[in-house]
């Protein structure tokens, strides 16, 4: 084989160089795999979620990589941590240019008729509300230090059609959706892309607890993905993390499925 032009690997630059991100619900599945990928493609991370050894662990595990990385608590439902989350990614690091709002909270899975009110409300906080405050601090965060950066949100790719199973969350994710849009039209001219990117079933704590209360999901999702398979939670990331990289610096205002072909049939 000729190797004459291949690159050194420790020589090309990573997606993510030189740039500050910000990433919520990073202790675990998606959000945890994005803060390693992040930080191995070059950026210094601030995690955020509400349990700090979850947290903790995942920094530990990037520092001891040789990442640089550190974390804050904070709950979507509260707007005023989540500015103070914000807040410290920028006294941390002097910078914010990315951010993955990522972290999210679903609800028992049944038909309409069978959602709380209560639940409605939390969801609602939580995964409306929450990254909504959050893109709003981010912004500011980026306006006032990098001047131009890129912001992505996770919704889901049921929130692209009908969710009978998961109503309110699928309707709420489909609201992240309108909110991209909106930013991406909003913040577009002074150079800050806002995407999303909507998974399908990915492997992670929140499929599993849905699989375990209506057993036979995974594999009948799996059943209707042209792929059949699930998604490894770093398979999203690392749409997230191209979509934040100057690579994407012509795409705004766009919802990718990362579905396995899901929403395609
Ligand atoms: N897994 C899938 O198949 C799938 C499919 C489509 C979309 N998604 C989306 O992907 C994202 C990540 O989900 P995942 O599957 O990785 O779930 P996960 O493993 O349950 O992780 C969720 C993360 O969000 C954090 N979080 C939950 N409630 C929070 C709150 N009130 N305040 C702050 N952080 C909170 C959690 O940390 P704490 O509990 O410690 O706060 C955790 O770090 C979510 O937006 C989800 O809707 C997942």
């Amino acid at each position: 084989m000729d190797n004459t032009h291949s690159a050194d690997a420790s020589t090309v630059p990573g997606l993510l160089a030189g740039k500050v991100a910000f990433v919520t619900g990073a202790g675990r599945g998606i959000g945890a795999a994005a803060a390693r990928l992040f930080a191995r493609e070059g950026a210094r991370v601030l995690l955020t979620a509400r349990t700090e050894a979850e947290l903790k662990a995942v920094t530990e595990e990037i520092r001891s990589s040789g990442g640089t990385a550190d974390y804050a608590l904070c709950d979507l439902a509260d707007g005023a941590g989540v500015r103070a989350a914000v807040d410290r990614a920028v006294a941390l690091y002097g910078r914010l240019d990315v951010a993955f709002n990522n972290g999210a909270t679903t609800m028992p899975p049944g038909p309409m008729e069978q959602v709380s009110e209560a639940d409605f409300d939390h969801v609602y906080a939580v995964n409306l509300k929450g990254p909504w405050a959050a893109m709003v601090a981010e912004v500011a965060a980026i306006r006032a230090t990098a001047g131009t950066g890129a912001i992505v949100n996770n919704t889901s790719v049921g929130s692209l059609m009908g969710n009978p199973a998961l109503p309110a969350y699928g309707a709420l994710k489909r609201a992240v959706n309108s909110l991209t849009e909106s930013a991406a039209v909003a913040y577009g001219p002074e150079g800050i892309r806002v995407n999303a990117v909507a998974p399908g079933t990915t492997l992670t704590a929140m499929m599993r607890a849905w699989d375990e209360r209506s057993p036979g999901t995974v594999d009948r999702l799996n059943a209707h993905t042209p792929l059949r398979r699930a998604a490894d939670p770093d398979e999203i990331a690392q749409a997230a993390a191209w979509l934040l990289s100057d690579r994407a610096s012509y795409v705004t205002g766009t919802v990718l499925p990362v579905d396995g072909g899901m929403q395609a049939v």
